[in-house]
């Protein structure tokens, strides 16, 4: 397999030695249509070094990878940074394969292997700021805790002025372009978004901790190098800033209305509160979820202003898809919102309290009554969706 899964280098003494994972659609809920990688990585210095493992099923490929730049069995320390299973799901066949004289990870991600796996040997635990001598290069370790889980942390390497950043910093993206430089940039950017609101948002404190203890490192990041998607060396502090920013969640002018459809006349109100809010200067996405994924949504409402919702009723709920995509989105926890709620409904109403309530726990603040319509509705309720559009508009722009 090492003739045909390769090692790349990312600097004279660093390799990727991960795997891509194209086929990957559903990362816990969110909509990895480009697939994934799981990136680990080889330092080649007086103690070798592996940088985290790849998920359950890639073992083998990362090890070909390995097998083509040296014998796996000649790695001395295995560093773990993030217990995920993304990460971890191959470290039993890992250890296995080049019994490593010692394994590394936080306390907490101590505790984490020891509950996921029958582990073959001790881990030795590290505390954050601690360094590692590996003869001819120094690795610092800082826990960022919460960035994904509270194992999370991150490996500066002084000599490469690289960071390994487990999480923090990725993207769900497959690909054979290893650096940022070799791939689209608006593309980068979307991916780099999508990934931030769907799996960060909820943890945007712990971010600014994070990125606060790496200003405090003195890291002078030449290099980021993320165990997902594409290695950050054209620009790394382009990610760094967006970070800094996606985590303040500053609001736009951007509405984004959530809704679903039965026969049509919540659709119809969607489109009249759209016209409304463009009446208003916002700008407007219509997102009706017979379409649309919830974690394309999540990505939308990481910079805008509103969240407008509206739903069918059907046995006396809110239509299912709604149910779905509000959980999913109060889990993220944005902050900051306006909004407001729409919905239609036959011969029982309870879609629009039923947002109404939920909007109200996601801390949403609704700037008017719900607008609701009895099956089809009429120009007067058309005209309160409008209204409710035009009166959004007025708060976001
Ligand atoms: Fe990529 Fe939190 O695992």
């Amino acid at each position: 397999m090492k003739d045909v899964f390769k090692a790349q280098k990312v600097t004279d003494s660093v390799w990727w030695v991960g795997a891509i994972d194209w086929s990957i659609r559903d990362f816990h809920g969110y909509h990895t249509g480009r697939g994934t990688t799981y990136n680990a990585f080889l330092v080649m210095a007086d103690k070798v070094t592996l940088i985290d493992t790849v998920k359950a099923g890639f073992g083998k490929e990362m090890l070909a990878r390995i097998g083509s730049v040296i014998d796996p069995q000649k790695i001395d320390f295995l560093v773990s940074n993030h217990s995920e299973p993304d990460h971890t799901g191959s470290i039993v066949e890992t250890i296995n394969a080049i019994k490593p004289e010692k394994v590394f990870a936080s306390s907490m991600g101590a505790k984490a292997l020891y509950a996921h796996f029958d582990l073959p040997c001790e881990v030795t635990v590290v505390s954050d700021g601690e360094q590692l001598d590996l003869g001819s290069k120094t690795i610092t370790f800082a826990e960022t805790r919460m960035c994904h889980w509270p194992d999370s942390m991150v490996s500066y390497l002084h000599e490469d002025k690289l960071l390994f950043s487990q999480d923090v910093f990725g993207m769900h993206l497959a690909g054979h372009s290893l650096f940022d430089d070799q791939c689209d940039r608006a593309l980068l950017e979307q991916e780099a978004a999508k990934y931030y609101a769907n799996i960060l948002l909820p943890l945007s404190i712990s971010v600014k901790k994070a990125l606060a203890k790496l200003s405090d490192l003195g890291a002078e990041c030449k290099i980021v190098a993320p165990d997902h998607g594409p290695i950050w060396r054209s620009d790394p502090q382009w990610i760094m800033d967006a970070y800094a920013k996606w985590a303040a969640q500053p609001r736009t002018n951007k509405a984004v209305v959530v809704y679903d459809t039965m026969w049509g006349s919540t659709d119809l109100m969607a489109r009249a509160v759209g016209e409304g809010l463009a009446a208003g200067g916002a700008i407007v996405r219509l997102m009706p979820l017979s379409g649309e994924h919830r974690s394309d949504i999540a990505t939308e409402i990481l910079d805008a202003g509103a969240l407008i919702v509206g739903a069918p009723t059907i046995n006396n709920q809110v239509f299912p898809s709604l149910a779905d995509c509000l959980s999913y989105l109060k889990g993220l926890r944005p902050i900051g919102l306006v909004g407001g709620v729409f919905g239609s409904f036959g011969w029982g109403g309870g879609a629009v309290k039923s947002l109404a309530g939920t909007l109200e726990k996601m801390n949403v603040e609704q700037l008017a009554e719900p607008v609701c319509s009895q099956y089809v509705p009429d120009s007067d309720v058309l005209k309160n969706c409008y209204d409710l559009g035009q009166l959004i508009a007025k708060r976001i722009t």
